[in-house]
């Protein structure tokens, strides 16, 4: 018999938490949701390949993926290895060390727009850096922003400077004329474009990327494509491998390492040298045991087929649940490419859409599959653990088909 789904413990310890750490959490988005309190976990324990346990000992089919970084898989053997190797000699020194020159060699050889490369820790820090170097280079103000970068760069919640604010516009993904319009207007302050696809409407990029090189070489403006996501995920190289369209300085992060706390921003020669007079410095940037794991992860993405299995599993995933929403007329579809796809209601109704994604979420957690607002497809996804989750949604959406909840 199944084992009873109960999240008691989680729930516990997220009232303590919440005493010592303001929200309970370091990330917004792994916050347990109110609504789901009593079936969503608060808490993780552990993870093996595709599997995670919560604190209660639930075991769980992860699409999460730690929010994305995960992309070989929890605790994949080389990855392991070579960090447990390289702990032997040292997490981090008072000079550099060869392992930095070794994966900057290994990312110019594999992204087209990586010329030279500097690391750093967060994806939203990399972004920061690489935007400071594009006003550094271009002596140009400006930003024209599409997408989220990360904490730094959000700027309309409390607590950002309306200065600071004011050096930035943000615009919608794939529509060239908002961008065509704000260069009409100060084409001459623009020092970048920054750009993170939206994953819902991601194809939209083979026009949109080209659009937006013609036009910010026109004016003198830097591209910088945000590949937090899409590197070694859509492509080894991310959205510039995928839409063949290539930026002038790019940040990597989450699947560069499979989990560690790695990122990096590469790019153009002459636009990368500024950090000289710029300064973007960290002590912990060239930390060994990050960057072993992103050496090892590297090679793998170099000698197997990592990305055709993303797509593989992803699309084997996709189809499935598309499958199944036609069978139970669940107002439902899964948008995106496979590496990176999105689950979306679509009843018409914003607030029951989203009542019945808290719904699905909550009765899938239960019979022990996970989702996010991305659902992430890792290498260790095998094709049973594909069909497995997929049986385990069908459950749900028959428990939910039953109370009437798609008539
Ligand atoms: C597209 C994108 N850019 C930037 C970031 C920020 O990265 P980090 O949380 O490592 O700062 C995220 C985080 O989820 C992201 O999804």
């Amino acid at each position: 018999m199944a084992r009873k789904h109960t999240v008691e413990e989680s729930w516990k310890l997220w009232d303590e938490a919440n005493a010592y750490i303001p929200m309970a959490t370091q990330t917004h988005s792994k916050a347990p949701r109110a609504a789901l309190r009593g079936v969503e976990p608060c808490f993780v324990t552990r993870g093996q390949g595709c599997r995670v346990w919560d604190l209660d000992g639930n075991e769980y089919i992860d699409f999460r993926n730690a929010l994305g970084p995960i992309s070989l898989g929890y605790r994949y053997p080389a990855v392991e290895d070579a960090i447990r190797r390289q702990l032997e000699n040292g997490i981090i020194f008072g000079y550099a060390t060869p392992l930095e020159v070794e994966v900057a060699r290994h990312l110019v050889e594999i992204i087209p727009c990586a010329q030279s490369v500097r690391f750093l820790k967060t994806g939203g820090e990399a972004m920061a850096a690489a935007i400071k170097l594009a006003r550094a280079f271009t002596g140009r103000e400006l930003v024209l922003k599409c997408g989220y970068h990360g904490w730094l760069q959000t700027m309309t919640t409390p607590g950002m400077p309306e200065g600071a604010a004011a050096s930035y516009r943000d615009l919608p993904w794939g529509d060239i004329r908002p961008y065509e319009e704000a260069f009409a207007r100060e084409g001459d302050r623009i020092a970048a474009v920054t750009v993170a696809c939206a994953y819902a409407d991601i194809e939209q990029g083979h026009a949109f990327y080209p659009a937006l090189r013609e036009l910010t070489e026109k004016h003198g403006a830097l591209l910088i494509f945000d590949e937090i996501v899409m590197g070694f995920r859509l492509s080894v190289a991310g959205a510039q491998g995928y839409f063949g369209v290539t930026p002038d300085l790019a940040v990597f992060a989450k699947g560069i390492s499979n989990g560690m706390p790695l990122s990096c921003y590469l790019g153009r020669r002459d636009v990368m040298e500024t950090v000289r007079q710029a300064v973007v410095s960290s002590t912990f940037g060239g930390d060994t045991l990050s960057l072993a794991a992103a050496k090892a992860a590297i090679e793998v993405y170099r000698s197997e087929d990592v990305i055709g299995h993303l797509w593989a599993r992803g699309k084997q995933l996709h189809e499935g649940m598309r499958s199944l929403f036609n069978k139970y007329g669940v107002p439902a579809t899964v948008r995106g490419l496979p590496p990176c796809g999105q689950l979306v209601f679509t009843t018409g109704d914003p607030a029951r859409n989203a009542e019945l994604m808290l719904r699905f979420e909550g009765e899938i957690l239960k019979r022990g599959v996970m989702i996010y607002s991305v659902m992430y497809p890792n290498y260790s996804h095998t094709e049973a653990d594909i069909d497995e989750a997929l049986g385990k949604m069908r459950e749900a959406l028959l428990v939910m088909r039953d109370e009437g909840l798609f008539g």
